[in-house]
């Protein structure tokens, strides 16, 4: 098996710890964009996770030379057609922060009954080299979203995400409960065969759930 550097393109620590457990044994030497602090960022303003996943993989493959991986991720709400998708940061406006959102969220659902509040974290994860994608993968966690806010860990829309097998939003699980079974963990978890066969030395396909 050959060895390789790859940059993870956030500047997320606790991204960066998921990343890190879930390639543990792999033989590659981890990067990350605080290893270059000077890099242009790439505009993410593609309509789907994937679109702006691959972007931002290929941006820093390009820049760097490394094989680079990048995510992309957010809430989709079924009563709500999806949204709001790939506008999960700014959803409530330009440098909104969670608390906005998360009003905007709830505010939007007030018709919306408690059986038909449907949602789910999505994640698409794209692997590239400096000219090419060269693997994506995808993660989903469902729940139901909950007017009353429960919990005080993770970020975004946690607090509002009920997961009904576990009676809890992900903001009440513990870090590596949350992990475990994320969106973000699911498509890393999905990610790491391709990168198993890349280093081998043979093709890679996507990966999709
Ligand atoms: P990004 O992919 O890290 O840029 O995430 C986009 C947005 O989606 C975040 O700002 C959050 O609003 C939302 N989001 C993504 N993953 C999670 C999660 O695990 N919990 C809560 N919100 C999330």
């Amino acid at each position: 098996m050959r060895s390789a550097t790859i940059l993870i393109a956030t500047a997320n620590q606790g991204k960066l710890g998921e990343v890190m457990a879930i390639l543990a044994g792999l033989p590659v030497h981890l990067t990350t964009l605080e290893d270059y602090p000077d890099l242009p960022v790439p505009v993410e303003d593609a309509e789907t996770f994937e679109g702006n996943a691959k972007r931002k993989a290929l941006h820093y493959a390009a820049l760097t030379g490394c094989w680079t991986l990048a995510d992309d991720s957010g809430l989709e709400v079924d009563a709500l057609g999806g949204e709001p998708g790939v506008h999960s940061a700014r959803y409530a406006g330009p440098g909104c922060d969670a608390a906005a959102n998360n009003a905007k969220l709830i505010r939007e659902l007030s018709d919306i009954s408690p059986g038909q509040r449907m949602a789910r974290f999505r994640c698409v994860i794209a692997l590239a080299g400096p000219e090419e994608v060269l693997a994506t993968a995808s993660g989903a966690l469902h729940g139901v979203i909950v007017d009353q806010a429960r919990g005080t860990g993770g970020f975004g829309y946690d607090p509002h995400f009920l997961v009904p097998e576990y009676g809890m939003t992900t903001a009440e699980m513990l870090p590596e409960q949350k992990n475990r079974i994320s969106h973000r963990g699911r498509a890393l978890q999905a990610v790491r065969p391709a990168i198993e066969r890349l280093l081998a030395g043979s093709s890679v396909a996507g990966l999709n759930d």
